[in-house]
């Protein structure tokens, strides 16, 4: 395991949602954990007023409510407590970066952090390029010293669309150089979304059948049980498929369908995620921007409990006519030797029927065989069902014989679940990505080319969309999305397997004359 350098992490948006719940909570699981290094300190900076005090009691209590393991380890966070404080500042202020530039010089000779500096922009997106300016404009007042570094980790979104993903990376080029600069997408940092490629690669088996001869298709399915709750004013302008699918899902059909890297370092798998991307078959809108690819809803009022809702238009910050997608579905190909002809289906949205993050690989049914003459259905096709979230694991389904005198068939599943073979929890994918940042480690981070691919892919759907005088299709919540999703996919014959279909697949009989 390397070890972090001494160094100071700089949370901007140091009270917000994001780093209430998840960065400081993985702070304190990292020092559980003796993760962090000995000479760390913590400094939030945000626009609010706030004293040291106020942050030290703002982050004890985000810890105690929303750490991963309990209980609560006071000894722990005292040790962090100790070297944490705040600085109130704007975004874009020269003098409020210089401020903070004191800070950090000061912190550097009381605590040691030998002017190593990881910076977190988790704010608000129209924020990032004048932070990014400041940061910049002070590097170069500091580089040449001493060997130290500085990096940026930056949050979600990465850009609106090509166009402005690009000029992103032309800014972050200009202050700083790619190795410095770590593309969050924290479904990288999920165990069982790095457990992929060891899977696939640290396995013989896979290797020969991992292709369009053998797959009949990949579907890949994140689900969420609420709606977009406070974010409405960010979600608004954003819509499932730029917060979910350009990112989170597109990782998540790299890892299943890049070729095996030749080194396990950052820039060979980053290579071979892009060249997936660049592969994928381009989708235009079609006649009013409708085709058979894809599927936008937008979810109505309904549903029980914590997850009722008046209805997407009425969140607050949405527009009242908005024809923002909270549901969206694709169908694409991804055009190279490996994968030629065969269909990927994506989907994901808000308010739908379960929270699950899956992806599930279907097979194609053996050829004909004694067992499809006898028997009186033909049997199933094998499924590898890779679990992210909520539950942990991987499942192989095959078909069984159901023990008796005749011969009776059954899918069954061999099922690996995380904490049952490792009998400890996953850490939480925000514990990694900080610690790998510290260690400088890119390799499950976005890569500037990366982003920019899978936005190339993202556009033209976005294009077809905005150009449609349809609106995104109405469901209901606690449903599977608008019913066009099911069609997307049953029209070719084949089935979403999670959401809507949980019927247990049926014995098949079969005669053994
Ligand atoms: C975020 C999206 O990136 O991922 C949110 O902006 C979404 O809209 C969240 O709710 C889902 O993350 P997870 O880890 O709960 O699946």
């Amino acid at each position: 395991m390397p070890i972090a350098a001494p160094c100071a992490l700089v949370i901007f948006g140091a009270s917000g949602d994001l780093a209430k719940r998840k960065l400081i909570p993985a702070i304190y699981e990292l020092a559980k954990e003796k993760l962090l290094p000995e000479k760390f300190v913590l400094v939030g900076y945000a626009r609010s007023p706030m004293t040291d005090e106020d942050y030290r009691k703002e982050c004890r209590e985000a810890v105690q409510q929303f750490a991963r393991t309990k209980p609560f380890d006071v000894a722990v966070w005292d040790r962090i407590e100790k070297n944490t404080s705040y600085v109130q500042g704007d975004y874009g202020s020269v003098d409020d970066h210089a401020k903070l530039a004191d800070h950090l010089t000061g912190l550097d000779q009381s605590a040691g952090t030998a002017g190593n500096r990881l910076f977190y922009l988790s704010t608000p997106p129209n924020t990032f390029e004048p932070i990014i300016e400041r940061l910049g404009e002070r590097q170069t007042h500091q580089t040449g010293d001493s060997g130290s570094w500085q990096r940026v980790i930056i949050e979600k979104p990465f850009g609106r669309d090509l166009a402005s993903a690009k000029s992103l990376n032309q800014l972050l080029v200009k202050n700083f150089g790619e190795k410095q600069v770590f593309r969050i997408d924290h479904y990288l940092g999920k165990e069982t979304v790095q457990n992929m490629m060891v899977m696939r690669f640290a396995n013989a088996m896979f290797e020969p059948i991992w292709n369009y001869k053998y797959i009949d298709h990949v579907q890949i399915t994140v689900s969420e049980t609420l709606g977009v709750g406070s974010r409405g004013g960010y979600y608004d302008k954003s819509g499932a498929l730029r917060d979910m699918v350009q990112n989170h899902i597109f990782q998540l059909m790299a890892l299943v369908a890049m070729e095996p890297p030749v080194a396990l370092d950052a820039r060979s798998i980053r290579d071979e995620k892009v060249k997936v991307f660049q592969s994928i078959r381009p989708i235009r809108g079609g006649a009013n921007g409708v085709n058979d690819f894809t599927v936008r809803g937008q979810y109505t009022a309904g549903g029980e409990d914590k997850a009722k809702t008046d209805g997407y238009k009425k969140e607050k910050g949405v527009d009242p006519n908005s024809t923002t997608e909270t549901f969206a579905a694709i169908k694409l190909f991804i055009d190279n030797w490996r994968w030629s002809g065969t269909p990927f289906y994506l989907r994901t949205g808000k308010y739908l029927g379960e929270k699950l993050s899956e992806v599930v690989v279907r097979f194609r049914s053996p050829p004909l065989t004694l067992f499809q003459k006898q028997c009186e259905s033909p049997v199933f096709p094998n499924d590898l069902i890779v679990k992210v979230q909520p539950e942990e694991g991987i499942s192989w389904r095959l078909n069984g014989k159901v023990p008796g005198g005749t011969l009776n068939i059954k899918s069954v599943a061999l099922d690996f679940n995380y904490e049952e073979t490792f009998h400890v929890e996953s850490p939480e994918a925000y514990e990694r990505l900080i610690f790998d940042a510290m260690t400088g480690d890119q390799t499950l981070f976005i890569r500037a080319d990366e982003a920019e691919a899978a936005w190339a892919v993202i556009d033209p759907i976005e294009q077809g969309w905005a150009q449609s005088t349809r609106p995104p299709e109405e469901y209901a919540p606690g449903t599977w999305g608008p019913k066009r999703a099911m069609d997307l996919i049953e029209n070719d014959g084949r089935r979403w397997l999670q959401g809507g279909n949980e019927a247990p697949d049926p014995v098949i009989a079969c005669s053994l004359q």
